[in-house]
């Protein structure tokens, strides 16, 4: 007998999608399966204005396939210069759906992001008033934190601060990788949540290093040690509403992934409700996987469920393409490492 599981459209509360060729290759890939995604803004320049976040919508939704309803969820990048009142109308027409804040330096394409966080008070401001979520990279960039420590340093010395001098103020905790991540994400009340990863339920931190160094396991924030990443596994099964799918799927060319100075990035949306719902079943829980993709994140947006379902049946192994051609060069595929038996009907 065929096994199926039906759930709600999922929704992928963080992905990038980038622009021109790029985008157009790796589009589909999430249309597929995914109603809607936060995008994110960190492209080059970086979306900061209303204006920037109206052009790139449009371009997206010209590089959609045909018939595609997906809906990209507008952001701003945040910087030092953001305007409120730019936002504040963004926000109030519906246009973005939320802002991301990028500590200067923490990852790619954030060399404009926020260096002191006084300089955005009355964004921030403006943004708990409206119950506009904060999309948070949680991760200091000084030299002497240790990048195995930067999430939980961050959490203790700019996080919690932060949520203590703008009460109100609604914060997603992006791409969660620690236990301190999970155990303060749990703690933080109705105005706190936190998106986990695909490929951060999946790989550990000897994934990337031992027996060579692999440079498609390479993200950020990087992924942790063995106990953290079942502290994820944990959370992401149990149901909790405030944890709910963000796959950071983020492409980049394999020349720039396999590199002497290779870009963080792992690119899961082709494959990446397989993965989920290989690893629900893992772990015994694959009646809490409706909620951890299509049901928390639009609660905590406080968006509509979607309409329509998908369903997917187990069966032999499904074998997905190992690259996506972007016609510029090649974006390799996350390959988890275990046979997926769960494909989308
Ligand atoms: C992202 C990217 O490539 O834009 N990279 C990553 O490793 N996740 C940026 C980010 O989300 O940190
Ligand atoms: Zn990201």
């Amino acid at each position: 007998m065929t096994q199926t599981l039906t759930l709600r459209r999922p929704d992928d509360w963080h992905l990038h999608l980038r622009d021109g060729a790029m985008l157009k290759a790796v589009l589909p890939e999430s249309a597929r399966h995914f109603a809607r995604a936060i995008i994110m803004p960190n492209l080059v320049p970086p979306v900061v204005t209303a204006a920037d976040a109206t052009a790139y919508r449009d371009r997206i939704l010209a590089a959609l396939p045909e018939g595609s309803a997906f809906e990209p969820l507008m952001t701003l990048y945040l910087t030092e210069h953001t305007d409120p009142a730019d936002l504040r109308a963004a926000a109030e027409s519906g246009l973005i759906k939320a802002v991301k804040l990028y500590p200067a330096g923490a990852t790619t394409n954030s060399h404009g992001g926020v260096r002191d966080l006084d300089k955005v008070r009355a964004v921030l401001e403006a943004m708990a008033e409206l119950g506009l979520p904060l999309c948070i990279h949680g991760e200091v960039t000084m030299p002497e934190v240790d990048i195995f420590d930067r999430e939980a340093v961050f959490i203790d010395t700019v996080l919690d601060p932060l949520r203590r001098t703008t009460p109100g103020l609604r914060v997603v905790m992006e791409h969660i990788t620690t236990s301190e991540g999970v155990a303060y994400a749990r703690a933080g009340g109705p105005d706190l949540a936190a998106t986990i990863t695909t490929h951060h339920l999946v790989i550990n931190r000897n994934h990337i290093l031992v027996g060579g160094i692999k440079p498609h396991y390479y993200c950020l924030p990087v992924a942790k040690r063995e106990q953290h990443r079942l502290a994820l596994r944990e959370a992401a099964t149990s149901g909790d509403a405030r944890f709910f799918l963000g796959t950071d799927s983020a492409p980049h060319m394999d020349a720039l992934k396999e590199h002497a100075c290779g870009c963080a990035g792992c690119f899961t949306a082709t494959n990446t409700l397989s993965i989920l719902a290989e690893v629900f079943e893992q772990d015994g829980a694959l009646g809490k996987l409706e909620a951890f993709t299509s049901l928390n994140g639009p609660a905590f947006y406080r968006l509509p469920v979607n309409e329509g379902t998908i369903t997917l049946t187990k069966g032999d192994p499904v074998a997905y393409p190992s690259k996506i051609d972007t016609g510029e060069g090649q974006v390799t595929v996350f390959d988890p490492g275990f046979p997926l038996h769960w494909r989308v009907a």
